[in-house]
Parts: C-alpha cells; structure tokens; sequence
C-alpha cells in the first residue's frame, strides 16, 4: 500500500528507536500479542479470541506451513481453491504434500466456493483444506451460511481447516466477514493464522499469530521447537499489538480511500479495457482483472514490457488464472488511473 503507516504503529516504533531496543522478541509473547488481537477481533467481529489458545510466529505463510507438516503427513491432499496466492502452492509442493484444487466459479459474472466440488474433494480423501478468506486475488468473502456448511463437511469427512484470515480486516462495510472460528463446532475442525501485516502494511516487520482452539492441536504447535516456530521480531510484536488496538481509526480511513479505489478501477476498465473482467472486490486493495479477451499468451509480461507496469501474472495462481492478471490498487487516484491507461496503450499495441 502506498499510505503513510498508522500514527500508532509509527510512535511505537519510534519509542524502540529511542531506546535502541533491538533485541529479540520476548520468548513468548502469545499473552501480549493475543491479548491484543482479541481485543481487536471482540469489538470488529465479535469472535473471542482466547490468548490462551494462540501461537505467535514470524509470518502467515510459516504458520500455514507449520499446520501443514505438523497436522498432515508427506503425500496427504491438501485441497485449495485456485486461482489462488501462489506461495499456498509452493508451500504445500514444498512440504511433499498434494496438492488438490477446487477452483472458484464465476456465477454472474462474481467468484463464489462451489461447495459440491469442495464436498466431493474432501470425500475423494482430503486432509487439510487451506482456505484463504477473504480470498486472494478475487477478494471473495464467505458467507456465515458457506462457512457453516464448510465446518459440517470437515466434521464428516476429518478435514482440517487451516483459515488464513489476513484480509479480513480489509473488509468493505456493505460485506459481514465472519472468521472462522466464530462458527459453531469450528474449534474442533479448524485453526486460524492471521496478522495485522497487510491490513496496516507492515508485513516486513514479521510477527502473526495462529489461533488453535482444539487443546492438542495448540500443545502441538507450542511442542515445536521454538527456533522453527517462533522468529517473531520484536518490532514486528510491538508494530501488531499498535495495530490491533489502536489502529482501527486509520484503517477505516485506508478502507474508505481503498473503496474509492476500487470503484474508480472499474470506471477506468470501462473507459480503457471494455472486454476485461472485473468484479468490485468485497475485500483486498486487489483486482483480479480477466484479460483472456486480449487473446495474449501472458498479459502481465506484455503489460511490464509495453507499458512498464508490474502486475501479477494470473497463471502464478493456477490453471484458472491464465490470461488473468492482479492488479494492487491501494495507491493514489493519479497513479491507478497513470497504470490502466499504460495497461490499455500495451494490450492495444498486442
Ligand atoms: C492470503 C495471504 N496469505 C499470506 C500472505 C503473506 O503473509 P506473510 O508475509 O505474513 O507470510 C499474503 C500476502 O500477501 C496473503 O495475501
């Protein structure tokens, strides 16, 4: 995001360089830090976090990792739905487990779960289904009803839910983001990883948090050596404690900005891209823009080398992201409409 960091967040950090305090972070911050993010996620979702029941570690993706090699076995299937953050392939490629899709449909034109593909999934022998919501790239936000019916799937058929839940406190208004745990019986079937690193963008200072209601699950995650499964920096555990409990005034600034943005990428498609595709995200500073009409092979080279913008190549996410490109919206009004008009004079020039 191209915004000034939260004031919270930033006299925190200038208190640590005042004191030169660098050192390590506390060896087990879990109190402090889920103290916080329960405090945060009471009062914006009404899900009660217990401090108690989380693991604090250096970021999302080695939370997710650490779920992955501790509560599933080389070759166990590990289900996703693409097109999807490309990292989610690799770690579960990197962690010798399979990897098993359940792309999102396009209904009326928006992404939604087909629930009947994930059900047969889990039934063709899943293990863990590593769900990303609010979704990356399309910004897809489950309902309470999907999540419920999610939760009952995994019950049947011993699935574990791993829910990275970085997004979603960049949910729009007009959209209700339940997380996960919050739904009844999730405790026993699922574990959350979030952070306050994307929503207040400071993703480089590495600290998240896992949620692990399901007393086993959490001791197991704690029996981890602590040098693989902490690597939290104390920058990163003070700039998240800021977040979560006294940066929700900027961050609804930032979202009300963002849902300008968003809007006014649609206009410009409108204007400059008519044949792309794309839906107002309900959360994320992303668009996902299908770019298939365009007929190019890989629309996000043609786009850096013709037009010197950087977008995500939508094949990184999966089979169903070939033609697509994410674009991160979450910069200035001058800069987005500079980027569209750069992407159409490049994809004109095809
Ligand atoms: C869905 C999702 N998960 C995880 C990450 C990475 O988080 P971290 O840097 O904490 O591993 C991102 C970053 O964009 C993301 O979009």
């Amino acid at each position: 995001m191209d915004y000034p960091v939260a004031e919270p967040i930033r006299t925190r950090l200038q208190r640590s360089l005042e004191m030169s305090d660098f050192g390590y972070a506390p060896y087990d911050p879990r109190v402090q830090v889920g103290e916080a993010l329960a405090a945060y996620a009471q009062a914006t979702w009404g899900w009660s976090v217990d401090p108690e029941h989380t693991v604090v570690l250096a970021d999302v993706m080695r939370g997710i990792e650490l779920c992955l090699t501790t509560f599933a076995e080389p070759g166990d299937q590990v289900v996703v739905n693409t097109p999807i953050y490309p990292p989610f392939l690799g770690a579960i490629r990197d962690c010798g487990r399979t990897l098993v899709e359940s792309p999102l449909v396009w209904r009326d034109g928006g992404p939604s779960l087909d629930l009947d593909d994930l059900a047969a999934k889990f039934a063709a022998g899943a293990r863990v289904y590593l769900l990303c919501h609010p979704h990356n790239p399309s910004g897809l936000v489950l309902t309470a009803a999907e999540l419920a019916r999610i939760v009952e799937l995994a019950e049947q058929y011993g699935v574990l839910v791993v829910s990275d839940e970085v997004h979603a406190p960049l949910t729009y208004p007009e959209t209700a983001c339940t997380p996960l745990l919050k739904v009844a019986g999730a405790d026993r079937v699922a574990v959350a990883v979030t952070s306050a690193s994307k929503a207040w963008n400071i993703p480089g200072l590495k600290t998240a948090v896992v949620v692990a209601d399901d007393p086993a699950r959490h001791q197991a995650l704690l029996d981890l050596p602590v040098r693989t499964r902490m690597g939290a920096s104390i920058l990163g555990v003070h700039a998240n404690i800021a977040a979560w409990t006294q940066g929700a005034a900027w961050l609804a600034d930032v979202l009300g900005y963002l849902d300008g943005q968003r809007r006014y990428l649609a206009e410009l498609l409108a204007a400059e891209l008519p044949d792309a595709g794309y839906t107002v995200p309900a959360a994320t500073y992303l668009g996902w823009l299908d770019l298939r009409a365009y007929g190019l092979d890989d629309p996000a080279a043609a786009i850096l080398e013709r037009g010197r913008v950087a977008v995500s190549n939508g094949a990184e996410f999966g089979e169903p992201g070939i033609g697509w490109v994410r674009l991160n919206f979450a910069t200035s009004r001058a800069l987005l409409a500079d980027q569209v008009h750069r992407m159409a004079k490049a994809l004109r020039t095809g």
